[in-house]
């Protein structure tokens, strides 16, 4: 039965200039290379300089996401970006985002379900495309976290960084088969009890300040795995696909040893599964579209590459997506 699918026709990234290698860390955190690798695989991370903010890097990612798509920003009818670090409590930070690529029309709004925030937002831009409401839809992650980090906690200061990724869907008819291009099945889940696990203690109605991440680590390891594949394995059996169809995961880059225990319980081989934790840190909602994006421009994803993507964050908020490349 002919389907309109959510398909990506375009893909980049922004990286704020100043690098952060886990050496410089340690000379003002109590902390070392050796340890931020073994328990991590983090060896560097980008910081955003002053002055420069999420929309910045969502600009910058979004506008080379149009230029790989050869199309011009008043194609595009909405933004849907992830973050957990806006510019501003509002107005939302994809609407300066909408005003810094000169658009003026369409709509744009943010989602907040912090490091699941990209597979929230790909799982509502492909709702909007297939009900017919929107038509080119650019899809962002963008975060600052360096400015949410409490310094004196070593335990969760060297584990973030800053940066954002883009992805272009544009709405094409398939015939509603597995073998489709674009956006096959979407997954999400969240549970609102383990809010103490991982939050920023600060927020507007609680305390009018912008706060600082918290998080019990051991705790949200525990969950992670279990979990990722969980919904991984349901957004499979969802497209009608099975890890030997897929051709790259590209998970959250939150924790090398999670994405290793996470790849392994789905079955999926590492040679299949794209990394930039090493480079990049944990960017949250950013993490996903900026190492799609890594990814294609190294040559590793192409057309018709079969993609599972999860992620699981705050909240706690999870979630996987299957689509064709
Ligand atoms: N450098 C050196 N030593 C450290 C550091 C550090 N940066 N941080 C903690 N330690 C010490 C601790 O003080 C402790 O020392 P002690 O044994 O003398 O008390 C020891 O290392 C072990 O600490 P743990 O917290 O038990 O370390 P663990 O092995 O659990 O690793 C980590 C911590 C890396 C945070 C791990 O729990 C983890 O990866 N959890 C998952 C968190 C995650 O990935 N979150 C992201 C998903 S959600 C999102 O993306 C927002």
């Amino acid at each position: 039965m002919p389907t309109i699918r959510a398909v990506p026709i375009g893909v980049g990234h922004f990286l704020p200039e100043r690098i952060v290698t886990n050496n410089e860390l340690a000379k003002t955190v109590d902390t070392s290379d050796e340890w931020i690798k073994t328990r991590t695989g983090i060896e560097r991370r980008h910081f955003a300089a002053e002055g420069e903010f999420t929309s910045d890097l969502a600009i910058k990612a979004a506008k080379n996401a149009l230029k790989n798509a050869k199309i011009s920003a008043n194609e595009i009818d909405t933004i849907v970006l992830a973050t957990s670090t806006p510019d501003q409590t509002f107005p939302s930070t994809a609407t300066k985002v909408q005003a810094g690529l000169g658009m003026t029309s369409g709509f744009a709004f943010d989602i907040q379900a912090v490091c699941a925030g990209f597979a929230y937002a790909l799982t509502t831009a492909n709702s909007l495309i297939v009900s017919g409401q929107s038509k080119k839809v650019i899809v962002i992650g963008a975060e600052t976290f360096s400015r949410i980090m409490d310094w004196n906690d070593r335990t969760t200061c060297v584990l973030f960084g800053d940066g954002a990724g883009a992805i272009i869907l544009e709405a094409q008819k398939f015939e509603g088969t597995s073998k489709d291009r674009g956006i096959l099945a979407c997954d999400l889940s969240s549970d609102g009890k383990y809010n103490d696990l991982l939050y920023v203690d600060g927020g507007v109605s609680t305390t009018q300040t912008t706060g600082v991440l918290r998080m019990q680590g051991q705790e949200v390891f525990k969950h992670a795995v279990g979990k990722l594949a969980e919904s991984g394995e349901n957004a499979m059996s969802k497209a009608g696909v099975t890890s030997e169809d897929v051709d790259w995961i590209v998970p959250h880059q939150a924790n090398l040893r999670i994405i290793k225990s996470t790849a392994k319980k789905m079955s999926v081989p590492m040679e299949k599964v794209v990394l930039t934790v090493q480079d990049h840190g944990n960017t949250s909602a950013a993490s996903i579209p900026l190492a799609l994006s890594v990814a294609v421009e190294k040559g590793q994803i192409v057309k018709n590459n079969l993609i599972l993507t999860e992620a699981i964050g705050g909240g706690l908020a999870w979630g996987a997506v299957v689509f064709r490349w």
